[in-house]
């Protein structure tokens, strides 16, 4: 069977959910990425940066921006260095400014993705997969790209069945 390894990055804190500014006290991805483990086993690597973003949803799209423009590579409270037990790599993490926050760039340049396969996974306010998918063909280099899935943060906690049918379909293989 084949093994299943889920790098995710979350945050809690206020973010933007169907127009509205929430607390929220689990991040939307972590749901997600646990939906994936739950259906199809596998391993969870969430992805923590040294510094913390404000729990502000206005100041941390400022702090992400600021990331983004800069080509940040923020520092890591712990790095996965090995992936070669895995076939499958899920990467899951929220749309921050149309790709993936820059903490996950961090780990996914230290990894070498030779003959694996790679799953984007985003959640998102109205965009999408939006560059998740160009980051994995950029930053995975070497692996095989496999079909993606876009979740709308707002609809998280009723996407289960479409995160497990999306699971089911393309991990299996
Ligand atoms: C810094 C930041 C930037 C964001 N940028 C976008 C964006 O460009 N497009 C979008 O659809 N949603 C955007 N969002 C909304 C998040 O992608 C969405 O709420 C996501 O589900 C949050 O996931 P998390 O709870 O796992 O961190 C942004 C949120 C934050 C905090």
């Amino acid at each position: 069977m084949a093994k299943n390894l889920i790098i995710y990055y979350s945050r809690t804190g206020e973010n933007y959910v169907s127009g509205k500014v929430k607390n929220l006290e689990k991040g939307n991805t972590e749901i997600v990425a646990e939906y994936i483990q739950k259906a199809m086993g596998g391993d969870l690597f969430r992805v923590e940066t040294v510094k913390t973003y404000s729990a502000d949803y206005y100041e941390c799209i400022k702090e992400a921006k600021a990331e983004l423009r800069a080509k940040a590579r923020p520092e890591l409270k712990s790095y996965l260095a090995d992936i070669s037990d895995y076939d499958n790599i899920i990467v899951a993490g929220p749309c921050w400014w149309g790709t993936y926050p820059m903490g996950v760039l961090t780990q996914l340049e230290k990894l070498d993705f030779t003959g694996k396969k790679v799953f984007p996974i985003m959640t998102h306010e109205g965009s999408g997969l939006a560059g998740s998918k160009s980051a994995l063909r950029k930053y995975c280099k070497g692996a095989k790209p496999g079909k993606g899935l876009a979740v709308r943060g707002a609809d998280v906690e009723k996407s289960e069945d479409k995160v497990v049918k999306w699971a089911k379909k393309v991990l299996s293989v």
